[in-house]
């Protein structure tokens, strides 16, 4: 869809998330015709530099983030000159004036701000957008994760974003929602009625959650380790991750009918209380090892720091959504860092079959599975029985159904920030979290943070390189089920 010609004000714009990210995205979107001539991408940060070296810096970041396929020089000359700079404290009074002359010549436009800076400036960035009068009915903000380290800062950032934009105004971002298979669970879900029928506590047996990382902490460290993977993951990715798996039907896909449906499911999350920490939870921490053949340090050695940390880099839960659907049905999900794949999928594990008219040696007796691959290769794949071939009597065996959608549509994927960048330009919010979200998802993590601070023991340490402590296998397993990843 076409959208006109905006001015996007980047905070942040010297930041790792702005190189990384979001100006390879909006280099996409202008590759693919998306950015209408004479808008602006302005970037702002406290440093002096001439708009020349922000182009440069820009350059620089996209010739290492973007595949070199992609680079096209005219192109990316084309898009560095939409690329301005305006050096602006968020704290103070400094640049603030310049930022307002420069947008003051197009009073009109659509006008995102992202906020690509650390949480604690939101406030201040947003007080000061309203004190130099430059929030309009075509401004919108963009909060990036973390909002917040628990329900009461979450709170605050809230109600100091909330006191000069309008929730209709505020686009609060999971980049999980941007990612293409994660929207193809809607389409997957409500679109074909042979899975919604089937997706309830009659037929499933159990749903699995994995969001692994190969990486470790790397120069983030200070960040993280007052976070953990709790907070940094399970907060925000995973429960969005659950709340599209579990929720009903939404009535249609307004922001506000999609938000509604999660909301309820994150409701009716049972909080994780003392009492059943130890059934239901399983914190690690990695210890050095190696990943994909390469030695790699621990944690505590990443972090440079003597104090031994108790930070958390993997979880492993056993959750319960209180609703008639799936009463009865455990959602394990477990993330970490430095584990043995960077993978992320969903797995719906369906009831095995009661009975059998197969003979006992010849049935392998797999239940079906739906897994659904957010990365890589994304893709879904159910697990089905199938005789095995030949004239050897009836023997079955597991294949898959398997659909690789870059295979299929023959096309390339893109990045979830592509979408979710130019969704707040077109006033899109389904695929972004409302308030009341965030602060049930922070309550609910709160319940376990605090739940845990009561225990004594450090995290269990898991070699780098592995699948997390052995006491997340056994968390599965004590329910007679095990993890996917063995399968392959
Ligand atoms: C971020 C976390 O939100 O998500 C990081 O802060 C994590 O710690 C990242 O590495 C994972 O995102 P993706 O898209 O690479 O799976």
């Amino acid at each position: 869809i076409p959208v006109s010609p905006f001015d996007y004000v980047v905070f942040g714009a010297t930041g790792d998330l702005t190189q990384r990210k979001l100006l390879p995205a909006l280099y996409q979107r202008f590759r693919d015709s998306q950015i209408p001539e004479s808008s602006r991408i302005i970037g702002a940060s406290r440093s002096h530099m001439p708009v020349e070296e922000f182009r440069e810096r820009a350059r620089d970041a996209l010739k290492s983030f973007v595949p070199a396929t992609e680079i096209d020089e005219a192109k990316l000359a084309g898009f560095l000159d939409h690329l301005f700079y305006v050096a602006v404290d968020a704290l103070g009074d400094e640049g603030w004036n310049d930022l307002k002359a420069m947008l003051e010549e197009r009073p009109d436009r659509i006008r995102p701000y992202y906020l690509a800076t650390a949480p604690d400036l939101y406030g201040a960035i947003c007080r000061n957008l309203d004190r130099y009068g430059l929030i309009s009915a075509q401004s919108r903000v963009v909060l990036e994760k973390p909002i917040g380290k628990d329900l009461k800062s979450a709170r605050a950032i809230n109600d100091a974003v909330g006191a000069v934009f309008p929730e209709s105004q505020i686009f609060r971002i999971d980049h999980y929602l941007g990612k293409e298979t994660v929207q193809n669970l809607l389409a997957l879900r409500f679109a074909n009625t042979i899975f919604e029928r089937l997706w309830n506590a009659d037929v499933i047996d159990h749903v699995q959650i994995t969001v692994a990382e190969t990486v470790g902490v790397e120069g983030r460290g200070g960040y993280y380790d007052t976070s953990g993977a709790l907070r940094d993951m399970v907060q925000n990715h995973i429960l969005q991750l659950l709340c599209l798996t579990a929720m009903e039907s939404p009535i249609s896909l307004d922001a506000n009918s999609v938000r509604d449906e999660k909301l309820k499911v994150l409701r009716a999350l049972k909080p994780i209380t003392a009492a059943d920490v130890q059934s239901v939870t399983v914190r690690g921490q990695y210890a050095a090892g190696a990943v994909n053949g390469r030695p790699v340090e621990s944690y505590q050695a990443d972090l440079g720091s003597d104090a031994a940390s108790r930070t958390e880099t993997f979880v492993a839960l056993k959750l319960e959504v209180r609703s008639g659907r799936w009463a009865g049905v455990p959602f394990y999900v477990r993330t970490g860092k430095r584990l043995p794949k960077k993978l992320s999928e969903i797995v719906v594990q369906f009831r095995a079959s009661p009975f059998s008219i197969f003979p006992a040696e010849s049935f392998g007796r797999e239940p079906n599975r739906l897994v659904i691959r957010l990365q890589p290769e994304e893709g879904m794949k159910l697990e089905v029985m199938t005789k095995d071939p030949g004239p050897g009597g009836m023997r079955l065996r597991p294949t898959n159904l398997d659909i690789s959608f870059e295979e299929t549509f023959k096309q390339r994927y893109p990045d979830a920030y592509e979408r979710l960048l130019m969704d707040v330009v077109r006033g899109n919010a389904t695929l972004f979290m409302r308030r009341d979200e965030v602060e049930v998802a922070w309550a609910w993590a709160d319940t376990l943070l605090k739940a845990w601070a009561e225990r004594p023991e450090p995290p269990r340490p898991y070699a780098a390189g592995s699948w997390g402590p052995t006491a997340s296998i056994a968390l599965i397993e004590r329910d007679g089920r095990t993890w996917h990843e063995e399968i392959g």
